[in-house]
């Protein structure tokens, strides 16, 4: 290349203003909202870092072709356009959409899955989990040791424990109807998987008759990750390393509001026909017609473009770009993140950030309320507040206390990023000065969409 600035690989032609707000309202917005981000009016957020789910940009590719989308109940033209879209890059033989993931999720569960059944993942997302373990049966993570030490430096941490894969194949044999890898490992910290692991996954799963299915919500920024640091993928296309990652598995659940570019949608898509006319019926009951599948047709469409423009290699270059970029700036001011960088979000160690606020006054939580307070930024706790309310009701810390700064695509610029690392630099600043939180209202379960907290006295 001539020249070494990344650009967004896009110019704009429809802006959505964002609001500044002063300190003062900040302060008022959160009391309102009880101390508990998911409770703010999106109004009062200037940088909604809350999730990359849905939040992305739609090109004039996607726009036009939702003015074609066709709203027939059955045979649309445009869920033909899905098919062949999701066949071009999966091969999948039967292609199922679903309006978003984790119905995929739901469908595929009930199909495969009965009461006392193993699933091992990589690790699994809260929503698999939760439908995993709706049917009774064991969601098992067995990611790598490094996947869970923030501070260590591997290049594919999302990897999957073969070893501890073949042990938990051979001891439960019979038990063990699916096992599924996560691309990126979204709860590791949107960690990447190597196609050598796939590889060795796919390879314990043929031996021992058992289907591999891949969580492929992140299928691209993985594919990207594989091209730039798995050796032998350099010249390879990140379209052909999808199509050698899929190849390599017997289905693939899927969430389009992520890879696939879309507000909403999502599919399940498999090679075993008889697997695919059970999903198929059970479609019907929840979702919609075989051919919709809760989606309108201009959704469908969406996605059939979106999922190419998900592979483009200057989009791609410049999506996980930004996220190096930002967590470059943190590492050199000593702000404690998991490393390396993810490919759709900055994960802050608040623990390490904080180690005067102990787990049980949930220090991510505190970290996500001065985020937004300091600077209008929104994110997300992932530590003790999601993870630590138990089914008995009682209380255990996460392992880790982590905030996630989830990046939408290609919504926001580099000076956008500029502005958010200022935040955390100046966050750094009275790091010592942030308060811990309380409970003082909680659901029992899910608690940190609705939760309300307090400030604990200095
Ligand atoms: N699998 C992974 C790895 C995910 O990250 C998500 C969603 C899903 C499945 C479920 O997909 O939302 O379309 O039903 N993750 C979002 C997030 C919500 O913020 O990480 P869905």
């Amino acid at each position: 290349m001539k020249f070494k600035t990344i650009i967004e690989p896009f110019r704009i032609k429809t802006v959505e203003p964002i609001r500044q707000t002063t300190d003062a309202q900040r302060a008022a917005a959160i009391r309102a909202a009880h101390y508990n981000v998911f409770q703010l009016d999106a109004e009062d957020v200037l940088i909604d870092l809350l999730t990359d789910s849905g939040t992305g940009a739609m090109s004039v590719y996607q726009w036009a072709g939702m003015m074609k989308g066709d709203e027939s109940y059955a045979g649309g033209r445009s869920f033909h356009a899905f098919v062949k879209s999701v066949k071009e890059i999966t091969g999948f033989q039967n292609v199922i959409p679903t309006h978003q993931g984790r119905a995929a999720e739901h469908i595929l569960s009930g199909a495969m899955l009965k009461p006392g059944s193993i699933v091992p993942n990589n690790t699994h997302f809260d929503t698999t989990r939760a439908n995993v373990e709706h049917r009774g049966a064991v969601a098992l993570n067995l990611p790598i040791a490094e996947g869970r030490e923030p501070q260590t430096i591997h290049p594919f941490k999302g990897n999957m424990d073969v070893a501890a894969l073949e042990r938990v194949l051979r001891d439960n044999a019979g038990n063990v109807p699916l096992v599924m890898t996560t691309v990126t490992n979204n709860s590791e910290g949107g960690q990447p998987v190597s196609m050598e692991n796939i590889r060795r996954t796919s390879a314990l799963c043929r031996t021992h008759g058992v289907p591999f299915f891949i969580d492929a919500c992140r299928f691209a920024e993985n594919a990207w990750f594989i091209k730039t640091r798995e050796p032998g993928y350099a010249g390879k296309s990140p379209l052909e390393i999808a199509q050698e990652m899929f190849g390599l598995a017997d289905g693939c659940t899927m969430s389009a509001k992520k890879d696939g570019m879309a507000n909403i949608g999502g599919f399940l898509a498999m090679n075993d026909d008889a697997l695919a006319l059970t999903c198929s019926n059970s479609l019907i009951l929840t979702e919609g017609f075989p051919t919709y599948g809760g989606l309108a047709g201009y959704d469908l469409e969406a996605i059939a473009v979106g999922l190419y423009e998900a592979l483009d290699p200057d989009y791609l270059q410049y999506r996980i770009r930004s996220v190096e970029y930002i967590a470059e700036k943190m590492i050199a001011a000593g702000i404690p993140i998991v490393r390396p960088a993810g490919g759709h979000a900055l994960y802050l160690d608040a623990r390490s950030w904080l180690p005067h606020i102990p787990p049980h006054q949930y220090p991510g939580w505190a970290l996500s309320v001065a985020l937004y307070v300091e600077g209008g930024i929104r994110a997300c706790e992932i530590g003790s507040v999601m993870f630590g309310q138990q089914p008995d009701g009682s209380e255990r810390a996460a392992d880790l206390e982590l905030v996630r700064l989830a990046f939408p695509r290609r919504v926001y610029t580099q000076s956008h990023m500029d502005y958010v690392a200022e935040v955390l630099l100046h966050v750094n600043t009275i790091a010592k000065d942030i308060r811990g939180v309380r409970i003082v209202e909680q659901p029992a379960v899910l608690r940190h969409f609705t939760a309300k907290f307090e400030l604990l006295p200095r």
